[in-house]
């Protein structure tokens, strides 16, 4: 292969390259927000889920007062679960790649209803009682 064609193929596989990157993280890029509590709910308004004229499927909410995020996936208008983001085998974040949450320390995996789909953690995710309101979500802290 002659200098020319190799920095032209070259050229070729690293633009792709970046395209393909930026497309993959397009779509599983992650909205992470700071929200409020109020008494024992935090209040996650469902605005917050618009963005750029498109719904989004879920969202990672924080608080300061929150020692792990909550993932909150929207299953329909109204239909949604909050899950803590506590990996239930030794205690890792999980990190959230669209619909499913994913936990770097062993490998364990968990579906958008915080259900274990691979191991080693066997047990779910902590999932929060929500309620909404016209404008909110609001996710009880109360234990259960
Ligand atoms: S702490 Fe999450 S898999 Fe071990």
């Amino acid at each position: 292969m002659e200098r020319k064609e190799f920095i032209k193929t070259c050229g070729f596989a690293c633009l792709g390259t970046t395209i393909f990157s930026s497309l993959l993280q397009g779509c599983v890029s992650t909205k992470s927000i700071s929200v409020k509590i109020n008494g024992e709910d935090l209040i996650v308004p469902l605005s917050n889920f618009e963005k750029d004229g498109k719904t989004l499927k879920y969202l990672v909410v924080n608080n300061s007062q929150l020692q792990y995020p909550i993932y909150v996936f929207r299953f329909s208008e109204n239909h949604f679960t909050a899950l803590y983001m506590q990996c239930t085998h030794q205690g890792n974040e999980v990190t959230a790649y669209g619909e499913k949450l994913v936990c770097s320390a062993h490998g364990s995996e968990f579906d958008n209803k915080g259900n274990a789909t691979n191991g080693p953690a066997s047990n779910p995710l902590r999932k929060f009682q929500l309620e909404l309101d016209n404008h909110n979500i609001l996710i009880s802290l109360k234990k259960a």
